[in-house]
C-alpha cells in the first residue's frame, strides 16, 4: 500500500515541521490501514494483500514511528524550552505530549504484539485477541487524534514563530541522521 498524503509533495528536512506533519498522516494512514484488516478478516484467515498490508503498517509503527517520537522529544520540545520564550501553559502541555507518547508506545506494543500472532498464523485471530485489539485500536485512534490537534494547532505553530531558522536547520539535521540519511532529502 503506498503512502499518498493529500497528493502533495512530501515536506523535506528543510522544513523539518512540516515533516512531523507529514508523519502524522502516515500515522493515521497506517492505523486506518490495520482497522480495514480488521474489519474485513475478522473471521477469516488473512489473504496475501491483507498480510502485506498488515506487515506494512506493524513495520511502520515499530520502525518508522519512534523516529518521529524522537524527533519531537529530543529535537523538538527542547529547543523550544531552550529558546525560553515560550508560556508555562506551553511547557506544561509539552509535558502532557510526552506522558502521551508513553500511553501510545504502550498500546503499540499490545497491538504489535497481536499483530505478529495473527501474522504468524494461518487461522483467524481467536475471539479473545479480537476484541483486544479491537479496543486497544479504538484507544489509540481517539488517543492519536487528541495528541496530533495538540501539536498541530498549538505546539508546531509555536515553533515555528519560537526557533530560529538555525535551530530549524540543526532539528532537520538530527532527524536525518534519526533515519542514517546523509544527503538524501526525501526520507522519511
Ligand atoms: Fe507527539
Ligand atoms: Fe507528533
Amino acid at each position: 500500500m503506498t503512502v499518498q498524503i493529500n497528493a502533495k509533495p512530501l515536506a523535506d528536512f528543510d522544513r523539518p515541521i512540516d515533516m512531523l506533519v507529514d508523519c502524522h498522516r502516515r500515522i493515521e494512514h497506517f492505523l486506518g490501514v490495520i482497522v480495514r484488516v480488521l474489519e474485513r478478516y475478522a473471521s477469516q484467515p488473512l489473504d496475501s494483500e491483507a498480510r502485506q498490508a498488515l506487515a506494512a503498517a506493524l513495520q511502520y509503527f515499530k520502525i518508522s514511528a519512534p523516529k518521529h517520537t524522537a524527533d519531537e522529544e529530543q529535537s523538538l520540545f527542547p529547543r523550544m524550552q531552550s529558546v525560553g520564550a515560550i508560556t508555562p501553559k506551553t511547557n506544561e502541555l509539552l509535558e502532557q505530549l510526552r506522558q502521551d507518547h508513553q500511553t501510545a508506545d504502550e498500546l503499540q506494543g499490545r497491538i504489535d504484539r497481536i499483530l505478529e500472532q495473527w501474522l504468524a498464523s494461518d487461522d483467524s485471530l481467536p475471539a479473545d485477541s479480537l476484541a483486544t485489539l479491537r479496543a486497544d485500536l479504538a484507544e489509540l485512534k481517539n488517543h492519536y487524534a487528541a495528541h496530533i490537534h495538540m501539536e498541530e494547532e498549538q505546539i508546531f505553530p509555536s515553533a515555528a514563530k519560537a526557533l530560529s531558522e538555525n535551530q530549524l536547520r540543526e532539528m532537520g539535521t538530527e532527524m536525518r541522521s534519526r533515519r542514517g540519511l546523509g544527503n538524501d532529502r526525501h526520507g522519511k
